[in-house]
């Protein structure tokens, strides 16, 4: 009998986890681990919706591994696994994909950048059906919250629509999930433009602090990163950066940003910066360490993954049999 709440949640490994990945993410999710039955999954099947290198992504699959755990994910009371080795997400992927319309998946506000940054022709069909494959991730484990940061609040909205049509279609089969966005750090913006989000497929490296930033890194970043006209330190709409930088300070540090404010009543932008380097530092550097000492033992991590993969699919397993039950494909 399931008896405490299921949590699923879930980061591509591509590019560079960042401030955004942890305060978004990752720091939420160590918060409530406790409290829930946790999924936390490396979902390789959505990276690959753009090209990747496969040597490149092999390594990143096990850095974003060593990542959760350095965090403070422990797999004693998580389970953490590959999406690719449970292969019941593809699956009911494809009955979703019965389910979802053509329409509602051209809405999806990022695929509509993602393509138009490639062209909408040459984007991938994967990329297109992402969506459907996050549904299924969540929809596989009955989760009931979802813990992201803002922008994928759009795709969680899918995911409770695509649940409801299904069980109203054949009756009761998944939980309608929930999502769950903190106030603040959900939506961590780029250093360098304060008015897009911190991504990490930003070519430009100066725009995001990536989780293994080595110290000199992380300080050269903030002291460089975009400030507003003006000089007083308050978050506002009109002060997009400086609202930035109040926010990954209470992100990490955890005191409300009106606080922050007070502090910095009489001082200027150049102190708030160097202060707010140290915090990044501080916050950043344990886990810096225990992940690299974590990917000097690969063997490891690749047994926390398939032991996860395990637990998962038993999981994953019973899931799809109702659904197949359900569409009279038993
Ligand atoms: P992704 O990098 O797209 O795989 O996202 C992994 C998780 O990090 C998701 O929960 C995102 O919502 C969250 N996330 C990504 N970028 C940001 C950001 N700039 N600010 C806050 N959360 C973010
Ligand atoms: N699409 C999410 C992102 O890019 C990652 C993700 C895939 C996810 N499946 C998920 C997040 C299921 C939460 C739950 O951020």
């Amino acid at each position: 009998m399931q008896t405490r709440r299921r949590v699923f949640s879930g980061i591509q490994p591509s590019g560079n986890l960042h401030l955004g990945n942890y305060l978004g993410a990752l720091k939420n999710w160590v918060g409530i681990q406790e409290r829930y039955e946790n999924y936390f999954c490396i979902v390789d099947l959505h990276a690959i919706t753009v090209p990747q290198d496969p040597k490149i992504l092999r390594s990143k699959i096990r850095e974003v591994a060593a990542i959760y755990l350095a965090s403070g994910i422990d797999p004693e009371k998580s389970v953490v696994f590959r999406q690719s080795r449970v292969p019941e997400h593809a699956e009911l992927t494809w009955l979703l994909n019965c389910v979802a319309r053509f329409g509602e998946l051209s809405r999806m506000t990022q695929f509509k950048d993602k393509a138009q940054k490639g062209g909408a022709e040459s984007a991938s069909v994967g990329l297109y059906d992402y969506p459907v494959l996050m549904a299924a991730d969540i929809l596989l484990y009955n989760a009931h919250l979802v813990p992201v940061g803002e922008d994928q609040r759009q795709h969680l909205e899918l995911t409770r629509t695509l649940a409801r049509r299904f069980n109203h279609l054949y009756g009761e089969t998944f939980v309608v999930p929930e999502a769950m966005i903190l106030k603040t750090g959900a939506r961590i913006m780029a250093l360098d433009e304060p008015t897009a989000k911190m991504s990490k497929s930003s070519p430009v490296q100066g725009s995001y602090v990536a989780i293994l930033d080595e110290p000199d890194t992380v300080r050269r970043k903030i002291r460089r990163a975009k400030t507003d006209s003006g000089s007083e330190i308050t978050a506002s709409p009109d002060k997009p950066a400086i609202t930035n930088l109040l926010d990954i300070y209470g992100g990490l540090t955890g005191v409300p940003v009106p606080e922050i404010e007070k502090q910095y009543r009489s001082k200027g932008y150049g102190d708030l910066k160097k202060d707010l380097a140290e915090v990044v530092v501080e916050g950043l550097s344990p886990i810096r360490d225990r992940t690299r000492e974590l990917l000097d033992n690969p063997r490891e991590l690749d047994e926390i993954l398939e032991a996860g993969a395990e637990r998962a699919r038993e999981v994953a397993r019973s899931t799809l049999h109702e659904a197949w039950t359900r569409m009279g494909l038993d």
